[in-house]
This record gives structure tokens, C-alpha cells and sequence, in this order.
């Protein structure tokens, strides 16, 4: 036995302020097993496609076992790089601008970490993703939190942009298609917030981790746009699209100073992203696209059933272009977010996450991801709509 009090002294201040997750903390509730089903974690159903499977294990039999180069693979640097041109619009140079990354996770802290100094302000249209403001807190950054509002599809807008800025502002970190919310930024949306970018000399790290999975209108990177190649940060990876999420296997592009600055803490902390996954994700960009499409064609099955359902049992839903989530409002119940979640499962057995935990205007909201199969979806719209009677008559 030790004691946990001479442990605990000595962690940092910063760590000890990071709230644990609250996404992991319902993962773990929900987590009971039996007849419980779960829309909580935001993770693909499909088991990564048998050729990309196929291709690690050739690699393993081959006996690539060794580090790549810090920055990834450079067969893998050239396809990112036809990839992200052909895709979205914006050509990246494989030897300067591209790095590798452990997961889209990686990058995020990898390109906070390079632009924050102590005291700097990062604008985070809220409710967001939830690694942003911790990773942001560990590097001496300070949050301000940018409000989008349901009325508004929970975009981001100039006018709420404006308001936060501040003499402080250095970074705006933006994740569209978005989770939690689902929203997808167009190019009339993003024009006025770029002309404010520039006029406030703003960095943007841009999460485009969801990039490809939109419904009915393509992804617009913001890096695309007149004046912004040059100050975005675009991270995205291979976990959600193609069903990769236990492979860790992201990457960052942007500009060569900034990749440079990233690429100096990813060689001590990382050394290079798994090098079997690697070579899973290469098979996957050249090889994987008919199978990511179909994925994707089965969401935007799934998102349509299931936003019609919340809508049809009082569960007021705007229409979710991207990701896999549905962000419902619970106002209509009197819930508080974490009350809903916690009676949602208890009383009906189906997990989803309360908004809270999204940041600001997050509350009064709940966090459905769709990606479980039109079987569960069904059972899971039966359920609630159950809930829904019995909390309306007390
Ligand atoms: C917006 C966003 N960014 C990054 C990540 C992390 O993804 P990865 O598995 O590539 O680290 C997630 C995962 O849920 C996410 O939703």
C-alpha cells in the first residue's frame, strides 16, 4: 500500500485543474453492459476495412517494425498531399508542410502548444469539442469562448466572433463539420469571419477531422480561402471516415515555419506515429475510398431516421449536415443536460452525453451519435419516446 496523499503533492497545478472528461465519465456509466445501448462515444460501428487490415498485417509479415521518419512516412506525405488538394482545394508540400501526428489528437496538442505563449487568448466557438480547453489550460493559454446558438445552427458568426475578441487573441480554434453539434460552415458563412482573421491577425487551428463526412454539401477548409493558407493550422486523421480510430493515425498541414515548430515537440514526445498504421492509412487514401463512401452513405442513412425520430417525439433537432451527431434540445422536459442523461439511462437504458459538458450554450442539449446500427437507432427512438411519456406526466 502507499500513501495517496504524498502522491497526489506532487502534481502540477495545471494538471490537477483539468476536469477528467465528462465524456469518458458517462463512457464509463453507460458502459454497464446487458440491455443498455449507447450513443455515447463518438467512434464508428464498422470495424476498419478488411484490405487496410489486410495491408498491416503484409506489413508486420514484412517486417516493417522500425521508425519512419519524425515527420511520417513520405509515400504517405505525397498521397495526404494529392488528397487534400483534390478534396479540399488546398495543395500542401509533403517534404515542408505535412506531419504526421498519434491521431488528430496529437495534432491538436502539437499546434496549440506551437503558437501559445502564456497569457495568450484562444476564441473556441462553444459548444465544442472537448480536448480543446484542457490542452489549451496545460499550455498557459486562456480560453474565451465564442457563443453559438441553436437559433443560428450553431454556426459561427461575425458578430459573436467580434465580441470576443480581445487585445489578448492570438488563436481561433475551429472545428466545422462539428462535434458535438453536427454544423457545417459554407463559404458565404466563413467570408466575414475571415475578414476578421486577418484584420485581428488571428492563427487558425482548424479540426477538420469530420471533413468527410458531410451530407448534401461539400466541406469548405477555411485554409482555402483568399489570405488564410498562411495563417491555418488544418488537422484532420484517419479515425472517423475510415473507421480508424484505434490505429491513431492523424497528420497536420499548414505552413513550413508553423509544421516546423510542431515537428520539433512531436520528434521528443512522439518520434513518429505507429508505423504498421501508418501504412494501414496509405493503403487506406489509395485503396479505401469506395469503402469510406459507402460508410458514409450508411450514416447519412442513419442521421436521417434518427433526427426525423427526436423531432417526432418533442426532441426539437436542427438538421445535422456533418460528423455523426444529433444535438438534441431537452429544454421542452425541464431537465437539466446531466439529469436527462443520467434518468435517459437509468429509466430507458440508452446512454448519450449532456451538453454541458460541451462548454457554454451546451446545457439544455444532448449528444446523440448515430454511428449504431438502424437496429439499435429504432430501439433507441422506441425508448426514448417511452422516456418522454412517462417524464411529461409527472
Ligand atoms: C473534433 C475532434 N477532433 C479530434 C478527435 C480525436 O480524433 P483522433 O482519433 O484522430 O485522435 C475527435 C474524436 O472524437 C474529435 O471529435
Amino acid at each position: 500500500m502507499y500513501s495517496e496523499k504524498i502522491a497526489g503533492q506532487f502534481l502540477s497545478s495545471r494538471v490537477r485543474d483539468i476536469r477528467p472528461s465528462g465524456i469518458r465519465a458517462f463512457f464509463e456509466i453507460n458502459n454497464v453492459g446487458g440491455d443498455t445501448i449507447s450513443l455515447g462515444v463518438g467512434e464508428p460501428d464498422f470495424v476498419t476495412p478488411e484490405k487496410v487490415r489486410e495491408a498491416c498485417i503484409q506489413a508486420l509479415r514484412d517486417g516493417k517494425t522500425k521508425y519512419t521518419s519524425n515527420k511520417g512516412l513520405m509515400e504517405l506525405r505525397e498521397e495526404l498531399s494529392a488528397y487534400y488538394a483534390s478534396s479540399f482545394a488546398v495543395t500542401y508540400d509533403p517534404e515542408q508542410e505535412i506531419i504526421v501526428t498519434v491521431g488528430s489528437s496529437e495534432a491538436v496538442d502539437l499546434a496549440l502548444r506551437a503558437v501559445i505563449n502564456p497569457g495568450d487568448e484562444v476564441l473556441i466557438p462553444a459548444p465544442s469539442y472537448i480536448a480543446y480547453e484542457p490542452i489549451t489550460h496545460l499550455h498557459g493559454g486562456n480560453i474565451v469562448e465564442v457563443e453559438a446558438k441553436d437559433e443560428e445552427q450553431f454556426k459561427l458568426t461575425p458578430q459573436a466572433l467580434q465580441a470576443a475578441i480581445t487585445p489578448h487573441s492570438k488563436v481561433l480554434m475551429i472545428n466545422y463539420p462539428c462535434n458535438p453539434t453536427g454544423t457545417v460552415m459554407t463559404e458565404q458563412d466563413w467570408l466575414p469571419i475571415v475578414e476578421l482573421i486577418i484584420q485581428h491577425n488571428l492563427v487558425v487551428i482548424s479540426d477538420e477531422v469530420y471533413a468527410e463526412l458531410t451530407f448534401g454539401r461539400k466541406h469548405v477548409s477555411i485554409a482555402a480561402l483568399p489570405g488564410m493558407r498562411e495563417r491555418t493550422i488544418v488537422i484532420s486523421g484517419f479515425s472517423k471516415a475510415f473507421a480508424m480510430t484505434g490505429w491513431r493515425v492523424g497528420y497536420a498541414c499548414g505552413p513550413g515555419e508553423l509544421i516546423a515548430g510542431m515537428l520539433k515537440i512531436h520528434q521528443y514526445t512522439a518520434m513518429c506515429a505507429p508505423t504498421i498504421a501508418q501504412i494501414a492509412a496509405l493503403e487506406s487514401l489509395r485503396y479505401g475510398m469506395t469503402a469510406k463512401d459507402e460508410m458514409i452513405a450508411s450514416y447519412n442513412e442513419r442521421r436521417k431516421l434518427f433526427v426525423a425520430g427526436l423531432n417526432a417525439i418533442g426532441l426539437a433537432c436542427h438538421e445535422p449536415e456533418g460528423a455523426f451527431y444529433a444535438f438534441p434540445s431537452i429544454a421542452s422536459t425541464g431537465m437539466s443536460s446531466e439529469q436527462f442523461a443520467l434518468r435517459l439511462l437509468k429509466e430507458a437504458k440508452v446512454g448519450v452525453v449532456p451538453g454541458h459538458v460541451f462548454g457554454s450554450g451546451g446545457e439544455g442539449f444532448i449528444r446523440c451519435s448515430y454511428a449504431a446500427s438502424l437496429v439499435d437507432l429504432e430501439k433507441v427512438l422506441e425508448r426514448m419516446a417511452r422516456f418522454m411519456q412517462v417524464t411529461q406526466l409527472v
